[in-house]
């Protein structure tokens, strides 16, 4: 019998190689080939002739095919936009530790009320451990089946005579195919137990949830592939040794991309932050030089957050940068915008970065908030703390206009902040709120006499 052939693949790019590559000569992505069999050997299906599709009028399909479920976790249901659709499949990924398997159990838990089976695939621990972890969350529905293991053939057989409302697989890397020679977790199976369940539980109704670890380089094979065939994707963001979790959505066809499920880790499991637009700002007069508080849209909501810089004479021959929760290009590519534009030399400084409580901001409209910081560690001023800052900032030192300003603004005034700075590019649009001081600007230079 002919030996089976393997191939590497690229999980980024999709590159072919014989043999295993560390870096990838197509994309450059390091330690991204992964071992597969090799789809040469099978026939290709088109070759085989196959009856037509029987087809369907749009008019004729009911619409309750697309009615959601709430599942009685209101983040969440924000998230998945609205609800859970019957069909629908949703990725939910994070590093390992973060609390996927949690709240796919709180998810279980909660839709067990309006959901008459739940099917919960525990691959990754025994039925025990989630059991223990069930008493801890106190859910105790007997609508929620549990079953251990993960061979694919026998989780679609399962689905196939049980019919759940919802299918939770905990998690695909660890679910495989007696038919794929090839370990879990590998490109391969991964791929192909995902779209063997995606595609049964389409055809059945049924909603589909997957948990998939990824590393913080996103490195392991799979989920970024997995992206691609699933109809939603969340995230979880935050770090192990605090207490927040964010749930980003990077995909969604049921619903709202960005927006962000906050929800905070406790001693019995994960739960929603009801207000959380001033969870990240710290309390007033805590702070000395170096704070300044910003206003930024997370989805459908407007979050206040304190970004922090510590600029401090260099001591290297080559300055630190070490940021967290921006990203880092952009706070170096302001820290060159106020050295060439202000009178603040902090090119050779060292600049120390982050957003208080472990949120990361991607929007431009931090820019301002950043450069405020920055320059009041520099310069060991304080700035104002119960003012607000937002605008992007150009390479020519411009302060430009940001994205539903009014919302921004808005949410400040309800937290008790009595000043603004924003750009003069947002005027025509905010004149009209009262009660809260609004000093308009044009450039980064004109923010430092107003300022300091
Ligand atoms: P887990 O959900 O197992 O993470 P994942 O499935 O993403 O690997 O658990 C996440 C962490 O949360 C774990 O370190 C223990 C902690 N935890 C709590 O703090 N409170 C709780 O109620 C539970 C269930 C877990
Ligand atoms: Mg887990």
């Amino acid at each position: 019998m002919a030996r089976p052939k393997t191939i590497y693949h690229c999980t980024f790019c999709g590159h072919k190689s014989p043999k295993w590559l560390g870096r990838c000569p197509e994309c450059g992505s390091w330690n991204s080939h992964a071992e597969e069999a090799d789809s040469a050997d099978t026939q290709a299906s088109w070759r085989k002739s196959l009856p037509p599709f029987s087809m369907s009028s749009l008019a004729d399909i009911p619409e309750s095919a697309t009615q959601r479920t709430p599942s009685g976790i209101l983040e969440l249901d924000t998230l998945l936009g609205g609800g859970i659709v019957p069909g629908v499949a949703v990725l939910i990924g994070g590093e390992p530790g973060i609390g996927k398997s949690t709240l796919l159990l709180q998810l279980a838990g909660a839709s067990a009320s309006v959901s008459k089976k739940i099917v919960y695939i525990s691959a990754e621990e025994s039925l025990s451990q989630v059991k223990l972890r069930a008493c801890r969350l106190q859910i105790n529905a007997p609508s929620i089946f549990l079953a251990p293991g993960g061979c694919l053939e026998q989780i679609l057989a399962t689905l196939r005579e049980f019919s759940p409302d919802i299918l939770i697989v905990d998690s695909i890397q660890t679910i495989y195919s007696e038919e794929i020679r090839a370990a879990p977790g590998t490109l391969s199976q991964v791929r192909e137990c995902a779209s063997a369940l995606i595609e049964l539980t389409k055809a059945k109704g049924t909603a589909l949830f997957l948990a998939g670890h990824v590393t913080k380089e996103g490195a392991l094979a799979g989920p970024r592939t997995l992206e691609h065939m699933v109809d939603t994707v969340l995230y979880f963001e935050g770090s192990r040794d605090r207490e927040l979790r964010l749930l980003r959505c990077f995909k969604n066809r049921f619903g709202n991309v960005d927006e962000v499920g906050v929800f905070l880790m406790g001693s019995s499991g994960l739960k929603e932050a009801r207000d959380p637009e001033g969870l990240f700002m710290n309390h007033p007069g805590s702070a000395g030089p170096g704070a300044a508080l910003t206003a930024t849209l997370e989805g459908h909501r407007v979050l206040l957050a304190e970004v922090q810089a510590l600029v401090t004479d260099c001591g290297n021959s080559t300055p630190a940068r070490m940021v967290d929760g921006v990203e880092a290009n952009r706070a170096l590519r302001i820290k060159a915008v106020i050295d060439r534009y202000t009178r603040c030399a902090i090119a050779g400084k060292d600049v120390f970065m982050n957003i208080a409580g472990g949120l990361s901001i991607r929007e431009p409209a931090v820019d301002l908030a950043i450069a405020i910081a920055m320059i009041s560690s520099y310069r060991s001023v304080q700035v104002e703390r119960r003012a607000v800052f937002f605008g992007e900032l150009s390479l020519l030192g411009d302060i430009r206009r940001v994205p539903q300003c009014e919302r921004r603004l808005l949410q400040a005034k309800k937290l008790g902040i009595p000043t603004a700075v924003l750009p003069e590019a947002n005027k025509k649009e905010c004149d009209k709120i009262k009660g809260i001081e609004k000093k308009f600007i044009r450039t980064i230079e004109e923010a430092l006499q107003t300022l300091f």
